[in-house]
């Protein structure tokens, strides 16, 4: 696909790259879009920073890159750039934490361009809002909203899906309980965003209770 235009048709676009996660996130997604295979054709880089920008992109390029990865300037408080991101993209990526504070306007601008949505979120209550508030908009407007796919969230349903798999009829999981267990030689460090992300998340507790009350319950499986 072409990215030289001044409009990156169904690129892909990862908002908010400069933070400590999307640095991560767009050195692997470097390694695709150097992949002849891959379906990573385009990749544009977003943040309110164009300094920061393009530092992540030099510290993240481990090979020379063979096509342009270009920036587009977009800040959370700022609609108007929220939308020009949106509307140039296929799918964002979204690594703008902390997600309570400026998660909304990003899920917005995308559900109004009709374009697709993924983010690293671990915090329920925002998750469970955006779903509460957007998803019939997002469906009729064709927007795929996706939330949860940081480590929090990946490994533990990957897991469950894998455990699923063992059983064989009629023996069937019942309960899951999933620990995370972190070892490192170095001292382990959490930035101020994701600090901020579980304090907010234990601090929501009550709203989200309330929201979850507020829905309209469905069955549950049964499980015999
Ligand atoms: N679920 C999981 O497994 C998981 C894992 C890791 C992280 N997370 C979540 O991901 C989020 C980010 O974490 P992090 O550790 O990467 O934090 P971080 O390093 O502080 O990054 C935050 C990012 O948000 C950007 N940002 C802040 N205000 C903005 C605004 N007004 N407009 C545009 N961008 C703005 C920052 O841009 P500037 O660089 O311009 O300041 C920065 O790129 C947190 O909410 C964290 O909880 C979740």
């Amino acid at each position: 696909m072409n990215v030289r235009g001044p409009k990156l048709t169904r690129s892909y676009d990862f908002h908010e790259s400069s933070g400590f996660t999307g640095k991560y996130v767009v050195k692997e997604a470097l390694k695709f879009l150097n992949s002849p295979s891959s379906p990573l054709k385009t990749l544009a880089l977003a943040g309110r920073n164009p300094k920061k920008l393009s530092e992540t992109l030099a510290w993240a390029s481990t090979t020379p890159l063979d096509r342009p990865v270009p920036f587009i300037i977009a800040d959370t408080s700022n609609p108007v750039t929220l939308h020009r991101m949106a509307s140039q993209a296929k799918l964002i990526l979204n690594c703008a934490g902390t997600f309570c504070y400026h998660g909304e306007p990003v899920v917005n601008a995308c559900v109004k361009a009709g374009c697709d949505y993924l983010d690293i979120s671990g915090e329920s209550d925002f998750i469970e809002r955006m779903e509460t508030v957007y998803h019939e908009r997002a469906v009729e407007n064709g927007s795929l909203m996706i939330s949860a796919c940081g480590i929090d969230s990946v490994p533990a349903e990957l897991g469950f899906l894998f455990n699923s798999m063992q059983w064989i009829y009629p023996a069937v999981l019942n309960r899951v309980e999933a620990y995370m267990n972190l070892e490192s030689d170095i001292k382990v460090v959490a930035n101020y965003a994701t600090y901020e992300s579980a304090v907010l998340g234990l601090a929501n507790v009550d709203k989200l209770k309330e929201l979850r009350q507020s829905k309209r319950r469905t069955a549950r499986p049964s499980v015999s």
